[in-house]
């Protein structure tokens, strides 16, 4: 049986790659409201207003490349079982060669309707205009979990952090729950180890390893290749 890995990432892992974070200095929320953008209110509110943000931020995504720390990421599969839950909504992760990702915060990619049924379907790097349906008729909207809706994939990703023999958590604030209380979920004998370039409090078990994820994962990855 292979060892378990479970990484736990946030956007700091993808600011490397020209995307940005939320709440750094240049973050999204410290230029945007998020109440505005990214809560069912706001778009009820204003849905075009939405659209256009969420368009900007999928067509910089989709011409986005992944990084080191994608790749050291994807390059754990060669000898780990590696399941990959993410809070980013770029297709980074699989693009770098990731085979197992969770998006417990949805994706860019994908459109999805606004009916009981939710119909999902991909759109890569598509922008979504007011006016455009679903099958059944209504608007579409990004396939993006917003504050105040249900985050999606946590019993699953729960399970997998829980039964992981090492658990890496890079570029996140751990700020936002459901996501950020998994790291509670770790078992004691479990190697952990936080990437980020701060951090408030770092999470009991883990040891924290300052840097760019792009200079310290690849260090992580070939110190357990070789382990
Ligand atoms: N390398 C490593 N870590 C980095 C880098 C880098 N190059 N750049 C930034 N970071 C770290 C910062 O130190 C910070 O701890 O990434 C973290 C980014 O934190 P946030 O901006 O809070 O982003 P994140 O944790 O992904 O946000 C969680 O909040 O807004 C919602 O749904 C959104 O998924 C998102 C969730």
């Amino acid at each position: 049986m292979r060892t378990k890995i479970a990484v736990l990432s946030g956007s700091g892992l993808s600011a490397e790659s020209g995307l940005p974070t939320f709440r750094d200095a240049a973050g999204l929320w410290r230029q945007h409201s998020w109440v505005e953008l990214a809560s069912p209110e706001g778009w009820a509110r204003n849905p075009a207003l939405v659209l256009e943000f969420y368009n900007e931020r999928r067509a910089k995504a989709w011409a986005a490349q992944p990084n080191a720390a994608h790749r050291a990421i994807a390059a754990l599969e060669s000898k780990y079982e590696v399941v990959v839950v993410t809070q980013n909504v770029d297709a980074l992760h699989e693009r770098a060669g990731s085979t197992r990702v969770l998006h417990v915060h949805g994706e860019l990619a994908y459109a999805r309707g606004t009916g009981p049924s939710r119909l999902r379907f991909r759109i890569d790097g598509a922008p979504i205009e007011l006016g455009q349906r679903c099958e059944e008729g209504t608007q579409l909207r990004p396939d993006i979990v917003w504050f105040g809706e249900e985050t999606q994939h946590m019993e699953e990703s729960r399970e997998y952090v829980a039964a992981a023999d090492k658990v890496l958590v890079v570029g996140t604030s751990l700020t936002v729950y459901p996501a950020a209380g998994l790291v509670d979920a770790v078992r004691r004998d479990a190697e952990c180890v936080l990437n980020t370039l701060d951090i408030d409090e770092i999470p009991a078990g883990f040891r924290y390893q300052h840097g760019r994820a792009t200079e310290v994962l690849p260090l992580i990855a070939s110190a357990w290749l070789k382990d």
